[in-house]
């Protein structure tokens, strides 16, 4: 795969020059989803939250997160995003706004509009209002059933089968050429599966293994949606938010790849999930009932090779399957505790 040499390098002042980050403006989209809610709150504390602004469709029920200035915002509506890029003088974007791999299967149209329509819209609107730097996350569902399954090479055979796949693989190729024909400094990863203690996942296909601690704390019972032997690739929220600011700290003229980058944290079954949540949770019983997620599920990997950016920007996961889910039980109780009381 043809890879470039940036002709532009906007070298990474926001990771080096205090003074300079807390004059830095940052946009987020999709403030309020799986990864939008724990990374704003990372962002609002390293760029300080007067100089964030949290979009979304509209404000959830709980408010913003650590009451972040918050503005509805559209990314389907291109003159509403550079109008909002250009009147807040945004200097960074965190790109997360996007459908998921099985609400995407229901609505192929819609997924395109936000993810494909969306991507461009920003990266337009970035290009047009000299945006510094774009952070954009792709993922594991841009591989398909043609790829390896295992130890998936950083550059490899991707031809995924869900909308939300393609829009993943088109949405790197996008970055890729506004980085090749503008300069823009767009950058990203192929996130696996999130697991988050803070905010729930909205119509993914690896939303089961957030699913099974909310359920095994509540019920003490789960009715998993893919096999006991269905392993996935994962990764927990800290690790996840590491990557981003890792990605985009990185000193430029270390990167080879730009976007797409391979990062590998965890991988386990379902079944192996369920028991690991068994010893903190005594009787938790799952049971199995493939559904349609199942077929998505069979055509990713199960593990992946991230030596690029282990190689290019020294990524290293911090949770294992043990100290994820011990987190993420303690975390779920002490949310029970302080809701309850
Ligand atoms: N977690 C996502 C999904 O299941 C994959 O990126 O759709």
């Amino acid at each position: 795969m043809g890879r470039f040499v940036p002709d532009v390098d906007y070298r990474n002042r926001f990771a080096r020059d205090r003074a300079f980050r807390k004059m830095t403006r940052v946009l987020i989209t999709g403030a309020f989803g799986q990864i939008g809610t724990e990374l704003a709150a990372a962002l609002g504390a390293r760029y300080g939250s007067d100089n964030m602004l949290a979009t979304g469709r509209s404000l959830p029920d709980g408010g913003s997160p650590e009451g972040l200035p918050f503005e509805p915002l559209d990314v389907t509506d291109a003159d509403a995003v550079l109008q909002t890029v250009k009147r807040h003088r945004i200097d960074v974007i965190y790109h997360l706004a996007a459908v998921l791999s099985a609400r995407g299967e229901k609505d192929p149209r819609m997924t395109w509009q936000v993810n494909m329509d969306g991507l461009r819209n920003v990266l337009e609107a970035a290009r047009r209002a000299t945006v510094a730097q774009v952070f954009w996350p792709s993922s594991i569902a841009a591989f398909g059933p043609d790829t390896p399954r295992d130890a998936v090479p950083q550059d490899t055979i991707m031809r995924p089968t869900t909308i939300y796949g393609v829009t993943k693989v088109a949405g790197e190729l996008l970055c890729d050429y506004y980085l090749q024909k503008y300069g823009l400094d767009v950058r990203g990863v192929r996130y696996p599966g999130v697991i988050s203690s803070a905010a729930p996942p909205g119509g993914g296909t690896t939303d089961y293994a957030v699913e099974m601690f909310h359920a095994a704390l509540e019920r003490g019972r789960y009715t998993c949606f893919v096999r006991e032997d269905c392993v996935l690739p994962l990764i927990y929220m800290p690790d996840c938010t590491r990557a981003a600011l890792g990605l985009m700290d990185a000193d430029t003229s270390r990167l080879t790849h730009r976007n797409g980058f391979n990062i590998s944290a965890m991988t386990f079954s379902a079944g192996e999930l369920a028991a690991e949540i068994r010893k903190h949770v005594p009787g938790f019983v799952c049971d199995y009932a493939p559904d349609e997620r199942q077929a998505i599920a069979d055509t990713w990997p199960r593990t992946l090779d991230d030596s690029a950016a282990r190689a290019e920007w020294d990524w290293q996961p911090e949770y294992d399957l043990p100290r994820m889910a011990a987190d993420m039980l303690a975390r779920l109780r002490e949310h029970q505790r302080r809701t309850a009381g």
